[in-house]
């Protein structure tokens, strides 16, 4: 990071760190108590990944609060600590508050103060979301704690939402909870538009233009992946379930979210009959465009499942080949560019419609494959340009479109 070279890949974030690091507002350093004493406030966004019975594993918030317990154990004067992190409602006050007076022998709301501030950004627009979030959530032990942390941010010109510190830290899990079901219902209804012949990004098109609802999150695809999603909703039942509270809609907005990639599949082996023996072009690694990331990719229970079918999979990604690999011993083949994993395929498929993969067209496809067969898991293409142009296009929540 010293070097202004982040450690993954997130669009334009190296320009930025390297700009940051040169003018000398932004150092990295492995030593957590000699930052934090140099310092006011203390960000604590550590991960919080799930545990095999899907709660929140908070060993890296306990590790990073005791350190930075420590650390104020020998500041002068008042510094606020922030937990960034998503975690489960009560982690704060029970863990870190614990965890901060402990270890640095000090009080909170008199030698240091304490916030939760979850954070909202979407990977592969992380640098856009945080530099113009739409909101931003300052759950506060006490008054002085949250003017800090609402002076921080004063330079951002959204909403800001002072509120208790519980409360922020279940807007996460809300916020990430309804997102996940907004995607869930319109991936639902692609099963039903497809019986129908109706192309469901219209039909979401026209749910969307209500204001009450909008149209973002609505785009049917494979099924939600990432680091966050999966986790989070899962984090939020494991606590419901310890505490008594049923969740029926967000049990299925799990299960749903597990049919898709194998409803793809099928969607896959409807457009070419058999899979057994075919060679499938894989279009797109990631859990979405614009990130290395492969964390719960919808990729991989959908190429598991080809090569369950009988199929070979040649496959093309912009930037999450190396990561994808390491996920999987199946004999897949890595391609650097997409017109070597399409030459000879018997079909494509879209997995994440990354720019480089919305630019093939209609004739690449032609040229390249052994049949012009499309299954789009996502709206990639103009299906009036591929169809016009001999395509044989398929794809989640369409079928047959008339042109
Ligand atoms: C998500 C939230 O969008 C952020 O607000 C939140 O801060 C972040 O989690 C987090 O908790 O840290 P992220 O996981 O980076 O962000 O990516 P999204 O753009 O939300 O996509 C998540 C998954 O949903 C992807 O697999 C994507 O393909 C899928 N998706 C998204 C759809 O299938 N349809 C859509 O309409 C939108």
């Amino acid at each position: 990071m010293n070097r202004g070279i982040p450690p993954f890949y997130e669009p334009g974030l190296e320009d930025l760190v390297r700009e940051m690091v040169e003018k000398g507002m932004l150092s990295g350093s492995t030593d957590n108590v000699d930052a934090v004493r140099q310092s006011y406030v203390t960000f604590i966004c550590v991960g919080t990944p799930s545990l095999p019975d899907g709660s929140a594993d908070l060993s890296a918030i306990e590790a990073s609060t005791r350190d930075v317990g420590m650390a104020l154990n020998d500041v002068d004067g008042y510094h606020v600590v922030v937990a960034k992190s998503t975690i489960p409602p009560g982690t704060t006050e029970n863990l870190i508050l614990t965890t901060l007076e402990k270890y640095s022998g000090k009080r909170v709301g008199v030698d240091f103060g304490l916030c939760m501030n979850p954070e909202f950004l979407r990977q592969g627009e992380a640098v856009h979301d945080s530099l113009n979030p739409d909101r931003i959530v300052i759950g506060e032990y006490d008054k002085k704690s949250g003017d800090v942390v609402e002076y921080t941010y004063k330079d951002y010109d959204c909403p800001k939402m002072r509120c208790d510190i519980k409360a922020a830290e279940l807007i996460k899990y809300a916020a990430n909870s309804l997102l996940a079901t907004k995607i869930t219902f319109a991936n639902e209804f692609s099963r039903i538009c497809e019986k129908f012949d109706v192309d469901v990004y219209e039909v979401m098109k026209g749910v969307g233009l209500d204001f009450r609802i909008n149209p973002r999150f609505l785009n049917a695809g494979c099924g939600f992946g990432g680091s966050c999603f999966p986790k989070d909703v899962n984090a939020i039942v494991a606590l419901a379930d310890c505490i008594g509270v049923e969740t029926p809609l967000l049990d299925s907005v799990l299960y749903t979210n597990k049919l898709q990639p194998m409803h793809f599949v099928e969607l896959i082996k409807d457009a070419v009959g058999t899979l057994d023996g075919k060679i499938v072009a894989f279009l797109g690694l990631s859990f979405k465009p614009n990130t290395d990331d492969t964390r719960a990719t919808r990729a991989l229970p959908i190429i598991k499942k080809l090569y369950d079918e009988g199929a070979k999979v040649k496959a093309y990604d912009p930037k999450a080949t190396k990561n994808f690999e390491r996920m999987t011993d199946l004999p897949v083949e890595y391609y650097e560019n997409w017109e070597e994993a399409l030459r000879n395929a018997d079909l494509a498929v879209v997995q994440s419609d990354w720019k480089e993969i919305r630019d093939i067209e209609a004739d690449d496809f032609k040229r390249l494959l052994k049949n012009p067969i499309v299954v789009d898991g996502r709206r990639t293409y103009e299906p009036n340009v591929m169809i016009s142009k001999g395509v044989k296009y398929f794809g989640i929540g369409w079928n047959n479109l008339e042109i």
